[in-house]
């Protein structure tokens, strides 16, 4: 009776015998097969290694499948009654670490399909009236894919909060700006922030986006082409929280699409998360010095003693790697599969998984980092000072007084190139050596040359003057509160227990 045993104690297709078909093979499929699975492929065929954490899901789906049969009286009330009963009680044994995975059942769904059968007898047997694990496991894994995309939204809500709150207490920081990671001209540290909000908000409205295509019941498609039972596909969906039922049974056990693209909007997340990193670990080098993190987020060397490093954002930096390539076994995976559903689907699991587990861990990891940044607001006001990053607020002083804007770059580049030779500032040179270049400038230029001057001076929506980035963050924390009661309300109806 017991035999491979993944781990616990080990299950058999109990509750079949020759006479139902398995000719000894000890499979629910084994009718028409005369002897038993080579053990190699057995275990290369399965997918109970790493499916079977689909187990909420699939006995969510179960239960829902089986009381539509009973509504449609395909199943006798007191059968489907039995059904949910025996399920029920399957999920606590999971719950509790007491069930037996075996790798003769090949995935989750024959796991608990074959422990029902076991527990409640013949009637477990008709649980898959009308039903397949094409359809089966194309909704446990739409189950599994919006749950895990909801709480990763919320991960990634509790981020954009963070950055919001972070760039409202730094919205006066002055820091430079770079093109080309050359200093360009000085912006404030909460429009920094504020940057990096606007990139996840997009990232988190394509998450959205992709939950309404994931959000579809492939229920009543069972294995291809439909069913022969009176069942009803739009009450499957409604008792589990989909917003409708899949509209061509082929399409529905066949695309993977709706994988594909989670993945892609997690991997562009973790290109943005990498962006993120890579400025962290620069500005906290010693060369910038603009940030330091606190102990808690970083390591030390084994050898030299002095250093601290950035690794969270390191590893992040290196996670995005590991989720662009799940995107491309995706990819690959789909690519020129006939309709309709094809084993290789089976190899969606393990990278959509894998995607979304790191993809919370990164987020929830910069969420809690970005409230513990501490800003060195002084070096970065000095660095922000430095090569020449007001110039262009000389030529825009310039075009001002009625230069054309192409005259008023030329006349400061040499201003800039003659201050360069001397070694100082533009702010360093005398009025009469300014005026040399043009005699337009006056006094007041001195002004226009500073670093207050020059953010302050980027006053329209979407600019870094400090006015401007308190108005955004307000703006921004505004849309997150209604982002969250939005989120409380489509919540509600989308539990699977
Ligand atoms: N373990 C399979 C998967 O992940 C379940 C569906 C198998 N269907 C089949 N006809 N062999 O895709």
């Amino acid at each position: 009776m017991r035999s491979v045993i993944l781990w616990g104690p080990g299950r058999r297709a109990e509750g079949m015998n020759e006479s139902d078909g398995e000719a000894g093979t000890g499979k629910l499929w084994g009718g028409r097969f005369g002897e038993a699975t080579d053990a190699f492929i057995e275990r290369f065929t399965a997918s109970v290694g790493f499916d079977s954490r689909l187990w909420r899901h699939d006995i969510a789906g179960s239960i829902a499948h089986a009381t539509m049969l009973a509504e449609a009286d395909v199943l006798t009330e007191g059968e489907a009654r039995q059904i949910v009963a025996g399920l029920e009680a399957i999920r606590c044994e999971i719950e509790q670490g007491r069930f037996a995975w075996s790798v003769e059942l090949e995935d989750v769904h024959m796991n608990i399909e074959a422990a029902l059968t076991e527990r409640i007898g013949e009637v477990g047997k008709k649980l898959h009236t009308g039903r397949s694990r094409n359809d089966q496991v194309a909704t446990d894994l739409r189950l599994y894919a919006r749950g895990e995309l909801d709480e990763l939204r919320g991960l990634l809500w509790r981020l954009r909060s963070a950055l919001v709150e972070l760039a409202e207490r730094e919205a006066g920081t002055i820091m430079p700006g770079f093109t080309h990671l050359q200093s360009a001209q000085p912006v404030t540290f909460g429009h920094h922030m504020l940057a990096w909000q606007e990139m996840l908000s997009r990232d988190d409205a394509r998450l959205a986006d992709c939950r309404r295509r994931i959000n579809v019941s492939p229920l009543g498609a069972a294995a291809l082409a439909g069913t022969s039972y009176p069942v009803n596909p739009a009450r499957t969906a409604e008792l589990l929280g989909f917003d409708a039922a899949a509209g061509n049974s082929l399409d529905a056990v066949s695309d993977r699409d709706f994988v594909i693209e989670l993945a892609a909007a997690g991997s562009l997340l973790m290109v943005h998360l990498s962006r993120m990193s890579e400025e962290l670990v620069l500005w906290m080098s010693a060369q910038f010095g603009f940030v330091d993190l606190p102990d808690r987020f970083c390591t030390g060397s084994s050898i030299m003693p002095q250093k601290k490093n950035p690794d969270v954002p390191e590893l992040v930096r290196g996670k995005s790697g590991r989720v662009v390539g799940h995107l491309l076994s995706l990819l690959t995976l789909m690519k020129s599969q006939p309709l309709a559903y094809n084993k290789d689907n089976q190899e969606d699991k393990e990278p959509i998984f894998d995607t979304l587990d790191t993809l919370k861990d990164c987020v929830f990891a910069f969420s809690e980092l970005v409230p513990a940044i501490e800003c060195r607001r002084e070096a970065m006001r000095e660095a922000a000072g430095a090569n020449y990053a007001t110039a262009t607020d000389l030529a825009d002083y310039l075009v001002r007084k009625g230069l054309p804007f192409r005259d008023a770059h030329g006349v400061t580049g040499k201003a800039v190139a003659h201050a360069i030779g001397q070694g100082k500032k533009l702010a360093e040179l005398s009025l009469p050596e300014l005026r040399s270049f043009s005699g337009l400038i006056e006094a007041n230029a001195y002004e226009v040359l500073s670093v207050e001057g020059s953010v302050a001076a980027r006053n329209h929506p979407g600019g870094t003057a400090p006015t401007r980035v308190r108005q955004a963050a307000a703006a921004a924390r505004k849309a997150l509160a209604a982002e969250a009661s939005a989120q409380r309300d489509a919540g509600a109806s989308s539990s699977i227990s």
